[in-house]
């Protein structure tokens, strides 16, 4: 992040308990516009759950989520959506039924009806040939690409995408690290959720690794795979 670039995103010291477990246990980061921010950890170690923080899926125990500058912890999701913030999930669950133009039209509606339109956000994600097509019938790197285009129909100024690259075949997982490039490359400030190192190292400029709720590492990705805290989270020591 330059200097001069003020963060879209602060996140401080988020915690959020599920009965006994820390989910979030004092986590801090933020995104400039334009910046491509990795976010890794082993499993169960929150990365998710930020996800849904920041999105308003529920409420925090304590911390605060600034997004351009206004604290946003207490907005329905809906009014994150229209302020610019907008997510791909982990196991996305498009309307079925639906057709792949039908759920980006929903969700541009969902987002207040910006200027984005539907037919460009099909064809930058590779999804104009089958726009037709019901999403029930997709295979399941072709509904990643959904989520992702309904994501971009609300036209966010912040993009969390959560495990997007997850299954996907290495063409498909380059195209995927072309496009988040080129929404980054329009200013929009993304939070890369993964476990694939590689596509990590290629997308982001930047990681924090989380364990346990906690930041272990932030810095550049090259850096974590020799720290020694890093290497144990994931290997067991
Ligand atoms: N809604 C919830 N209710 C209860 N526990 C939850 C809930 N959401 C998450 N957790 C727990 O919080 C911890 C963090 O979960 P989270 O899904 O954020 O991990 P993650 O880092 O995304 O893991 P993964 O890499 O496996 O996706 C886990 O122990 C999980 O079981
Ligand atoms: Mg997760």
């Amino acid at each position: 992040m330059s200097p001069d670039t003020e963060p879209v995103l602060e996140v401080e010291d988020l915690h959020k308990h599920f009965g006994g477990l820390k989910a979030l246990d004092g986590i801090s980061f933020c995104i400039a516009p334009g910046e491509i921010l990795g976010l890794a950890g082993p499993n169960g170690s929150g990365k998710t759950t930020c996800i849904n923080a920041i999105t308003g899926v529920f409420g925090l125990d304590s911390g605060a989520i600034r997004f351009a500058g206004k604290t946003i912890n207490r907005l329905p999701t809906y009014r994150r959506v229209r302020l610019g913030i907008n997510r791909s999930f982990q196991v996305p669950s498009p309307f079925l039924g639906l057709s792949v133009m039908e759920n980006v039209t929903v969700a541009s509606v969902y987002g207040g009806n910006k200027k984005r339109d539907p037919d460009h956000i099909l064809e930058i994600t590779g999804l104009a040939q089958i726009k037709d097509r019901l999403a029930g019938s997709l295979n399941s790197s072709q509904q990643k690409l959904l989520d992702l285009a309904r994501a971009l129909a609300t036209d966010p100024r912040l993009l969390l995408v959560d495990e997007i690259g997850a299954g996907l075949n290495p063409n498909e997982l380059a195209r995927m690290t072309d496009q988040l490039r080129a929404l980054a490359a329009q200013g929009i400030a993304l939070l890369v959720v993964e476990h694939l190192m590689d596509f990590l190292d290629r997308v982001t400029d930047r990681i924090v690794v989380m364990d346990a709720g906690k930041e272990l590492f932030s810095g550049q990705l090259y850096e974590a795979a020799e720290d020694p805290r890093v290497v144990e989270a994931f290997l067991g020591g």
